[in-house]
């Protein structure tokens, strides 16, 4: 019963401590010496950034700002709205934009324009899942956790129906695997 509603899991708790360690570690690393601001894209990244940031030992700053994407079965129409927006100046900053998944690609695509256009510093993106045979535009993600095939998937943040992002791993949703 369980197993049917919450799908088969694709990564485990512990693969992905493991390997958030590893890129915290790598991000502590690449900003050591600078003042870092990551800001996580809600709701999908609060359990990502929560590690991430945990797993990166730098005095780093955290932000967010809350992104919707318009028709949940098609991003192709790239209607991404900012529900709410991150409320500092984000110009001369070094900014860590930080992501549950890549899909389409619209919404780093949107994000990199807009936080662009306030003249950060530097700007890099860090998203724990790729699905690269979903992509449509093509876009730059400077740290990835886990490339993952074309299957939808939920948990560790990522959500269907706004349900499951509390499973501490990422599964497979049976009913809504896409082709
Ligand atoms: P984009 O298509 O790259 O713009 O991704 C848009 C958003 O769709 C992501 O930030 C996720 O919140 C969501 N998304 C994409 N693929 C999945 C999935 O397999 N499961 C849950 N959410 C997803
Ligand atoms: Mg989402």
């Amino acid at each position: 019963m369980e197993e049917r509603i919450f799908g088969k899991p694709i990564i485990t708790q512990e693969e992905m401590r493991k390997r958030i360690r590893e890129l915290g570690l790598k991000i502590a690393e690449d900003y050591q010496g600078r003042d870092l601001l990551m800001v996580g894209v809600l709701k999908g990244a609060f359990a990502f950034i929560a590690d991430l940031s945990r797993a990166t030992p730098l005095p780093l700053r955290i932000d967010f700002l809350v992104v919707s994407t318009r028709a949940k079965n098609n991003t192709d129409s790239g209607r991404i709205d900012i529900i709410s927006d991150i409320f500092q100046d984000l110009a001369g900053q070094d900014i860590l934009v930080v992501e549950d998944i890549v899909d389409s690609g619209h919404t780093i695509a949107f994000l990199k324009e807009k936080i662009m256009g306030q003249k950060p510093k530097s700007l890099k993106f860090v998203a724990l899942l790729n699905k690269p045979q979903r992509r449509k535009v093509d876009v730059v993600v400077d740290y990835i956790g886990f490339t993952i095939p074309n299957k939808y998937v939920v948990g560790y943040g990522l959500d269907y129906e706004n349900k499951y992002r509390n499973l501490p791993y990422i599964a497979v949703l049976d009913k809504v695997q896409e082709e």
